[in-house]
């Protein structure tokens, strides 16, 4: 499928939230004026005052230091963002509300209340702390959508442990390199995992990735599905040993504001993946308030954002921002169409799921599904609809709202980054309009500014490039081990500003439609992947001398990756080899959808290859714009008469 997605426009209708939820929103137009007013002239007021609506073991000597393009905040203050989730919910007499209710994709049900949820974690962190773990080292993290997720991360935090979370659908070779950069000398996985109807065997690749991790000395493996892994004698435990073998009482570490909380690896224009860092007190406060503005949460919500906790979705909103705000978390394990594409809806209706956070490339497959789906479903108990990973087209947006909605519920849009922690650009939902196709306002602290390459303002109305103009709490403090890295990458491309690789236009209104990826990184399926990483394991093979991988627009995907491959002298194209190859490497995710076995690539007479063309190869698109530079344009044209496998 190449269909052409639908990007906003400047004329869709703003959709206004209806007058009763506009009437009992967390924050009203008025009052996101005002705190957003402040929040840009008195920062340290405007943080320090929500951050102290949180526990502190020790307070703050100054909210802010900023020495540019490093930030501290809250420095020298100490707390701990697994007490603020739990022991405090606790003692604000919430022991007894729901925290999490998991529904396995095998139909398993379980519910922690938040003294529960509480009890598990001083339980894994003494598992951890048995285990020689230290404030300080990092622990990885390789696990389906099961609450233990969430325990062993909230029993990382506890005890000062830099989590490294992996996601399940990485190879054994990400998942290896990632322990490896990381130091990680513990890991924790699961035997296995459902996932449509079959299990995943996630120990297999744990003990495979261990025998290319030298680093790796234990394995805390939890048992989800048959417990029948080969177990390590002397290296791995099962965490249900380990937790029953553990005491249950835990005071949670007063950590310094700055500690590194997680390391979550992600893809750039360029080499590996970075270890994207992000420290304790910004990024509680700023998941913290995010998640009360955007997602509106009230005491009698049912919240669940769809993500996995392998990302920085996962990280922020299924995890840290709803139980730092005592919300009841839905987490579902499995695919969205298993048995069927009603799944989600099934689920809706059973739990009385209030507020729902997907993605635009979910909500297009639920479009093709058709609306027979949730047609089968009272959907009645939703209110609020979240977007968030990639640009959403205004019709999914529309089809979201009318068919998901019932036309009741507002739509946030919600544009951020694994390196901002937390949402930075949304309408939110009973302050604002919505524009389909557009994220819309800074969310507080936010300085967003669209802007030429030399750093230039650009009209409102027209593309640029987005920046951030000021710091923020939950920004990320560093790259995993390469601060220089971190200077430039996100610094350094335009000068004094955060850039991240995102194209936008602003409106009138002021609201912002960020377009998408203005560098190498593709967005499939709301995944983000490097076109250098997925070249670099196709020139892996033995098979292949060149690589160039670009994106094309794909209907439900919003990208597909398509890769452009000349091949060594004696070799034959074997296409399924190379995109199993290419799973091997990465993961399925990064997957080829089309290959093009060509004999030569379009490159300049210094050697850079033209993406642009290309790009329109990819597209099928006819070739245009200047093909001077080329050292021989008739590369072009052989290339488009090459088929696409
Ligand atoms: O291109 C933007 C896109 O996803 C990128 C960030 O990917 P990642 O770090 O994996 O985090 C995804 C979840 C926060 C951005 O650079 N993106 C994310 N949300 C939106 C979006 N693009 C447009 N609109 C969004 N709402």
């Amino acid at each position: 499928m190449t269909g052409k997605i639908e990007h906003a426009s400047h004329d869709e209708a703003p959709v206004a939230p209806p007058t009763d939820f506009a009437a009992r929103a967390n924050v009203t137009e008025q009052q996101y004026r005002d705190m957003y007013a402040r929040s840009m002239h008195d920062p340290e007021g405007f943080w320090g005052d929500t951050a102290r609506e949180l526990h502190w073991h020790a307070p703050w000597d100054r909210v802010l230091d900023w020495q540019s393009p490093h930030a501290q905040w809250f420095v020298g203050g100490r707390t701990n963002i697994a007490y603020n989730a739990l022991d405090r919910q606790v003692q604000r007499g919430l022991g007894d509300r729901r925290a999490i209710v998991w529904e396995g994709e095998n139909g398993d049900i379980r519910t922690y209340t938040y003294a529960e949820l509480l009890e598990q974690v001083k339980r894994a962190a003494n598992a951890l702390l048995n285990l020689g773990v230290v404030s300080g080292d990092r622990v990885t993290l390789y696990l389906p959508m099961i609450p233990e997720a969430a325990i062993a991360m909230l029993a990382c935090a506890r005890i000062g442990a830099t989590h490294s979370v992996v996601f399940g659908g990485f190879s054994v070779s990400a998942l290896a390199d990632r322990i490896q950069n990381a130091q990680s000398r513990v890991l924790i996985t699961a035997d296995a995992s459902y996932r449509r109807g079959t299990l995943v065997p996630l120990k297999g690749n744990a003990d495979a990735a261990a025998a290319q991790a030298p680093v790796l000395e234990r394995m805390l493996v939890v048992c989800r599905a048959d417990c029948d892994a080969p177990m390590q004698e002397g290296r791995d435990t099962y965490w249900h040993d380990a937790l029953a073998a553990a005491s249950s009482d835990h005071d949670a570490a007063p950590l310094d504001s700055e500690h590194p909380l997680f390391v979550l690896y992600t893809s750039g224009s360029t080499g590996k993946p970075k270890g994207v860092v992000h420290t304790t007190g910004g990024y509680m406060v700023g998941t913290y308030l995010t998640t009360r503005t955007v997602f509106d949460l009230k005491e009698d919500d049912l919240y669940w954002c769809t993500a996995d906790v392998g990302w920085i979705t996962g990280h922020s909103y299924i995890v840290y921002g709803p139980l730092l705000n005592g919300a009841s978390v839905l987490m579902y394990e499995g695919a969205p169409n298993h048995p069927d594409w009603a799944r989600f809806w099934d689920i809706t209706e059973r739990h009385g799921v209030t507020v729902l956070y997907t993605a635009p490339t979910a909500i297009r497959s639920f479009m093709r599904a058709g609306d027979d789906f949730p047609a089968r479903h009272d959907l009645s108990s939703l209110r609020l609809l979240g977007s968030v990973g990639e640009p959403i087209n205004p019709e999914a947006w529309r089809w979201y709202h009318r068919v998901i909605g019932g036309g009741r519920c507002p739509v946030v849009d919600t544009w951020w980054q694994t390196e901002t922690g937390s949402i930075m650009l949304t309408t939110l939902p009973g302050a604002f309009p919505a524009k389909p196709g557009t994220a819309g306002l800074p969310m507080f602290g936010v300085d967003p500014a669209i802007v030429t390459r030399e750093g230039d303002d650009v009209p409102d109305g027209e593309g640029g490039l987005l920046v951030i103009r000021k710091p923020w709490p939950s920004m990320l403090r560093t790259v995993y081990g390469d601060d220089e890295r971190y200077v430039r990458t996100y610094w350094g491309e335009i000068p004094g500003v955060y850039f991240a690789g995102d194209g936008a236009r602003r409106d009138a209104d002021g609201y912002i439609t960020v377009m998408g990826r203005v560098d190498d990184v593709l967005n499939v399926s709301g995944h983000r992947l490097g076109t250098s990483e997925i070249e670099s394991a196709l020139v892996g093979h033995a098979s292949v001398a060149e690589a160039a991988v670009v994106g094309r627009p794909d209907e439900v995907k919003g990208e597909g990756v398509v890769a452009f491959v000349l091949l060594q002298n004696g070799h034959t194209a074997d296409p399924a080899e190379l995109r199993r190859h290419v799973s091997r490497v990465i993961g399925a995710l990064a997957r080829p959808d089309a290959i093009y076995i060509a004999d030569a690539l379009p490159k300049t007479r210094s050697g850079k290859i033209m993406r642009r063309f290309l790009r329109q190869v990819a597209a099928g698109q006819e070739i245009s714009g200047d093909t001077s530079t080329l050292e021989d344009p008739s590369v072009l044209d052989r290339l488009a008469a090459t088929p696409a496998q």
